[in-house]
């Protein structure tokens, strides 16, 4: 051995030796001494889930992990969440960047991955269209209406056979949000339409694969696409002309025919148009319009359509919940007509249901990653700059000081107080909290009320196999999905 190798050696060792006995700063307490350069990047398992909660148990309501480099801090408990996500939203409502948001060509426009000025203007913007489309008339209510009958057509097609009801939920719940932005529904087979639903499913179930690229850019440059990230970037800029194209092209070109003034786009562009005409200053451009909808798209479509199919499942594993719900439906608003968003506060116990499914199926387990552009210090803890933050969603959908000790278990009552009226705690936050608050909570919470009550109302949910209902277990991915499951579609009113 040479001098110079004794030498990188001797200097490599030493750089090893500080590594480990260096005290990880005053950071929040963590699982283990992070690996040189990786962190704890190759102790996350699959499944965050179950790590996350051990790690709460034993290090606390704070805790962080060494990610190459960045740290990241996961809040649990809702005392905390609150604390770091509302009282001191100025520090912790950024977003961090992330290799999607990269990958579509247009980075931090739009809403999910935009900061500052932008962020704040463009969820503004589309914070009032949405409160416009669900005033008066109440439009954007009778859209999800409409949909929801196209949807009920199609499940009375499969004429009560086995059915996985993935991909028809999320063409559901798609065209539900095509039709707020463009004012205009798709058949299901309509070849752009099945395009779009091919790419999103894509994007959503691969987006984390092509995270560890944000992470380690020069894994890009390796030959193959092993974590995705060509492919996730050219199926995001496929979505994007998409949306360029067909979307916002056809309604400033107006070539489309019946398209309801009332969507997204047009509203959007009228705005636009308005403050550029009074020389406001403004971010509203094509480009933060076109993200805008691709946040639409991805955001929604895959969530609510998880929500949803955790809805089916759980009837199918409480038949005797389901038949509570039909009953009640029945009683309070009969089987002649279909139910609308006038009917939601009539039904109680179907609303319970739908707080308990989202309780427990925790869809968004551990919302969306925040970021803290300035160091500060949480619970005496160091949180440096630049480090991610997560609420871990989980850690108040399972708390059993505020639940009970039957936690665990499938309880739509635990939602219905004494007087026999609704109520649901300030703790039940699927949609997370704070600033960055879900945007379409409204929306999602229409929709799930629509489908779901038109579903009970004219068909009994039964599993394939009758003596078996499918599995509560779960998928976790960018969502808590539950496993493929099969499930028939019954007419109640006995035409098949
Ligand atoms: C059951 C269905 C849904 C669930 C559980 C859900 C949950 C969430 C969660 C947890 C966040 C992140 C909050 C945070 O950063 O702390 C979020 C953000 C967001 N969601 Fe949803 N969501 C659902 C449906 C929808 C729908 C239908 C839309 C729109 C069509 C939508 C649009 C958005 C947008 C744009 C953001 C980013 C907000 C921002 O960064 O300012 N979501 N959602």
């Amino acid at each position: 051995m040479d001098l110079i190798t004794v030498l990188l050696a001797s200097v490599v060792v030493l750089f090893l030796y500080f590594w480990f006995l260096r005290a990880d700063g005053n950071y929040p307490p963590q699982p283990s001494r992070p690996l040189p350069v990786v962190g704890h990047l190759f102790s996350l398992e699959d499944d965050l889930r179950p790590q996350y909660k051990k790690w709460h148990k034993d290090l606390g309501e704070i805790f962080s992990l060494n990610m190459a480099g960045t740290i990241m801090v996961v809040i649990n408990g809702y005392d905390l969440i609150k604390e770091i996500f509302v009282k001191r939203a100025d520090e912790f409502s950024d977003r961090a960047p992330f290799f999607l948001d990269k990958a579509t060509g247009m980075p931090c426009k739009g809403i999910v991955f935009a900061n500052g000025k932008t962020w704040k203007e463009q969820r503004a913007t589309a914070l009032s269209i949405l409160r416009n489309l669900g005033m008066g008339k109440d439009t954007l209510a009778q859209i999800i209406q409409d949909e929801v009958g196209h949807f009920m057509q199609l499940l009375a097609q499969l004429e009560g056979r086995p059915t996985k009801m993935r991909i028809n939920m999320n063409m559901g719940i798609a065209n539900v949000i095509c039709s707020f932005l463009l004012g205009r529904r798709f058949e299901y087979d309509d070849p752009t339409f099945q395009k779009l639903m091919q790419l999103l499913r894509y994007i959503v179930g691969n987006t984390s694969k092509g995270e560890i690229v944000s992470v380690f850019p020069i894994l890009s440059l390796l030959p193959g696409d092993q974590f995705h990230s060509k492919r996730l970037a050219a199926s995001s800029k496929a979505v994007i002309e998409i949306i360029v194209e067909k979307f916002i092209r056809e309604i400033q070109d107006d070539t489309s025919e019946d398209v309801t003034p009332s969507n997204f786009v047009t509203l959007y562009l009228e705005e636009m148009g308005r403050k550029r005409k009074t020389g406001e200053e403004t971010t509203m451009d094509e480009e933060n319009l076109a993200k805008s909808i691709f946040d639409f798209l991805v955001a929604g479509t895959e969530t609510t359509s998880t929500s949803l199919l955790w809805c089916l499942l759980y009837a199918l594993n409480y038949p005797e919940v389901q038949e509570k719900i039909f009953k009640e439906i029945e009683n309070e608003i009969g089987l002649e007509r279909a139910p609308t968003s006038q009917d939601r506060t009539k039904l109680v116990y179907l609303n319970a249901f739908l707080a308990e499914v989202s309780r427990l199926a925790s869809v968004a387990a551990h919302a969306f990653t925040h970021y803290c552009p300035q160091e500060t210090t949480v619970k005496g803890y160091k949180v440096p700059k630049d480090s991610i933050i997560i609420p871990n969603l989980d850690s108040v959908m399972y708390d059993k000081k505020i639940w009970g000790n039957d936690v665990m278990s499938f309880k739509p009552e635990r939602f219905i107080n004494q007087e026999g009226k609704l109520h649901i705690p300030e703790q039940l936050i699927p949609f997370g909290i704070g600033r960055r608050i879900c945007l379409g909570e409204g929306m999602a919470q229409t929709i799930r009320f629509l489908i779901m009550s038109s579903m009970f109302q004219r068909f009994q949910l039964l599993p394939r196999d009758a003596e078996a209902p499918p599995s509560l277990g779960y998928v976790f991915g960018a969502d808590v999905s539950p496993q493929s499951f099969e499930i028939r579609f019954v007419d109640r009113r006995g035409e098949i």
